[in-house]
């Protein structure tokens, strides 16, 4: 979007994995790099915006300019935008995070023994549906990754999570999404009148996929 596109507007944008630990010195995560959310901070504050970026633990040199707060487990990650979001901001969902943690975190580290062993997982909370079904919720953008009917996944999140915008990428692609320089994606949004509408972003650089997400958030 142009400049000052979003001059006054807070975003707070959630970016990278969780880490859901099993023990002290284990836990469970996935290959997101946080690369797609902060490039989503960074042009948010070339368009003018004040940026909080809650990310889960990255290797990426954050964004000057934008409020960092760092995280590691998906409460977490939920207490940190509970705390940062209000009805006036607009919210950012791009972390990938965990959909489940273990049941009890062991203190000590788990011996290795014979044979199978098992790990009880139970659900984490849905940071982007918990904030988008507040009373008064804020403007909210939310990623799908898919690996199979990336349409039609992407527009039922759009529904069930009450969102103004969904960024869909499909994650059985290696060289897109995950971990990768660059993505392609579809936005999904509803016009006035309710009607589903889509917009293909080709395969592009990060900032460029995250500048066409914002501009379309800016046009809506
Ligand atoms: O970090 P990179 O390496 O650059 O990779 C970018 C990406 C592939 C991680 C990114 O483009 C992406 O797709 N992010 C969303 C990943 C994801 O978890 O998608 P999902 O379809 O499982 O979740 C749907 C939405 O709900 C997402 O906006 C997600 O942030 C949100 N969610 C999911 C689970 C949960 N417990 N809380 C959430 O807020």
């Amino acid at each position: 979007p142009g400049k000052g596109a979003f001059a006054g507007k807070h975003i707070v944008i959630t970016a990278g994995p969780t880490r859901e630990a099993i023990d002290p010195v284990r836990y469970l995560s996935n290959h997101s790099s946080g690369k797609m959310g902060y490039a989503l901070a960074t042009q948010a504050l070339r368009a003018g915006a004040q940026v909080t970026l809650v990310t889960g633990p990255t290797q990426l040199t954050p964004p000057k300019g934008a409020k960092l707060v760092a995280v590691e487990s998906a409460e977490e990650m939920l207490a940190a935008v509970e705390e940062a979001v209000s009805a006036d901001d607009i919210f950012i969902a791009c972390a990938a995070v965990a959909d489940y943690r273990l049941a009890r975190v062991a203190e000590q580290k788990i011996k290795k023994q014979d044979g199978a062993t098992q790990l009880e997982l139970v659900r984490t909370p849905d940071i982007l549906s918990t904030i988008a079904h507040r009373a008064k919720p804020p403007v909210c953008v939310g990623f799908a990754a898919e690996t199979q009917d990336v349409a039609r996944y992407a527009a039922d999140k759009l529904k069930r999570k009450k969102l103004t915008l969904i960024a869909a990428n499909d994650v059985s692609d290696k060289s897109i999404g995950f971990n990768s320089d660059d993505n392609a994606m579809t936005l999904f949004w509803h016009d006035a009148d309710g009607e589903l509408q889509r917009r293909d972003l080709g395969r592009a650089p990060k900032a460029q996929i995250a500048d066409a997400i914002l501009t379309q958030l800016h046009e809506l």
